[in-house]
């Protein structure tokens, strides 16, 4: 079985829900086909956001299983500098609040890709061990001396890994809106924490994603769009408590959320104000949701009028970026080979292959930067446009332009 469809919701159980975006019948945003494959026909799935009315909770109700999803992955963390980065700081953050001063500390990262965060708790001289599901990825981690179980987090794996491993952080990062059985992930998150120890995790925020529709990061891979009000339903009703929440600058916006044990940490004045921010902006009421989808609706418009005036005026059009996101965002507003010639992206893995759904050969990064004015970057990695931009800085000194496509299409 590769699909099904599930009609509860992932944290109250309601039935009480409403579609509000449908993106149409989707592939797989990180299925990269290799160019023997592209006659063959490829996996579709619905790709729809529907809204809990009873918690509020936005999510995936198409479900793609995760064997199917996760087992072969080519999204690789260490690919992107400045997640490396960020990871760097990440480390040392929570190290010197948290770690610094226990005897020989462990760290257990949920969906630990490469090893890239826990390469640097290493460098701290913590013990860590990373549990990721994608077979070829996990292989990477372990070539790389990070020690890495290769499976899905399961209650029976937390068990056996529990014997002998009991961490004093857990973090997983980017990871929980990929979890089904969010009541499962809590109970193994309990079973392999010691008692004083905290649980981290960075999740894309709700409302950077409706406030700069970010309608891209909806993919079969994240079954949950999380403002900070649903995760605290979801940690209360596990006797957990969020002590603390930070803002965080990438995957155009995230928040990075402490947890612990109940009544292990005192809870920081900010969380509740973030949860009546929340309020406030009308995140429990269903306008707020409708206007999003209108306001989707209308930037896919403007985008393929602002890509054919290009085409018109005579420019070469490559993406920059081949992010998973980015092929929703090709999926949905139907921009193929008649737009872009090309992609580039710094992934060996992608590299070679061509974009599912439409097909876009992907290529390494290699501009030519003397046709400059001729050109323009479809930026699909929008998410690192201060990065890129200051890389390719030489490409728009000679009249290269990059297009960001959200929350509005923009030449910069
Ligand atoms: P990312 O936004 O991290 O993830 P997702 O797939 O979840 O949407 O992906 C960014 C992609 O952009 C990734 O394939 C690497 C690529 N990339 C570049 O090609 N150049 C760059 O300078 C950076 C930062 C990323």
């Amino acid at each position: 079985m590769k699909f099904y469809k599930k009609n509860k919701c992932r944290i109250c159980s309601s039935q009480n829900l409403e579609l509000i975006l449908d993106l149409g019948e989707q592939p797989l945003a990180n299925a990269f086909i290799k160019k023997e494959d592209l006659e063959k026909v490829e996996n579709k799935f619905p790709l729809r956001l529907f809204l809990c009315k009873n918690c509020f909770l936005l999510q995936l109700l198409d479900i793609v299983d995760k064997e199917f999803l996760f087992k072969q992955y080519l999204y690789l963390t260490s690919a992107s500098k400045p997640i490396v980065t960020h990871f760097k700081k990440y480390a040392c953050d929570i190290y010197h609040e948290f770690l610094m001063k226990k005897d020989n500390p462990l760290v257990i990262e949920i969906g630990s890709n490469d090893g890239s965060l826990l390469q640097e708790f290493k460098k701290l001289g913590t013990n860590v061990l990373g549990i990721e599901p994608a077979k070829n990825i996990a292989k990477i981690a372990n070539d790389l001396g990070i020690p890495t179980e290769n499976a899905f987090l399961t209650y029976k794996i937390a068990k056996k890994i529990s014997i002998d491993n009991k961490a004093i952080v857990i973090v997983a990062n980017n990871v929980f809106g990929h979890i089904d059985d969010l009541q499962e992930l809590m109970k193994c998150v309990k079973l392999l924490l010691k008692d004083e120890g905290i649980f981290v995790f960075e999740v894309p925020y709700l409302l950077d994603l409706i406030q700069k529709l970010e309608f891209d990061t909806v993919y079969h891979e994240h079954l949950s769009y999380f403002s900070l009000g649903s995760l605290k339903k979801l940690m209360t009703d596990n006797e957990f408590e969020i002590f603390n929440v930070k803002k965080q600058k990438v995957h155009g916006g995230t928040i990075r959320v402490f947890a612990a044990k109940k009544n292990n940490f005192k809870p920081r004045k900010y969380v509740e104000e973030l949860i009546d921010y929340e309020e406030k902006f009308g995140i429990n009421k269903l306008e707020t949701y409708k206007k999003f989808s209108d306001d989707v609706s209308r930037l896919k418009k403007s985008l393929i009028k602002e890509l054919k005036k290009l085409k018109k005026e005579k420019k070469i059009i490559f993406g920059y970026g081949a992010p998973a996101k980015g092929n929703v965002l090709l999926n949905y507003c139907n921009i193929g080979t008649k737009f872009l010639d090309h992609i580039v992206d710094t992934t060996p893995l992608k590299q070679g292959l061509y974009t599912p759904g439409m097909h876009i050969p992907v290529k390494p990064v290699k501009i030519l930067v003397e046709k400059g004015s001729q050109q323009v970057a479809f930026l699909l990695a929008w998410n690192y446009e201060k990065e890129i931009l200051e890389k390719e800085n030489q490409f728009r000194k000679n009249g290269g332009r990059f297009l960001v496509p959200i929350p509005f299409p923009r030449l910069v």
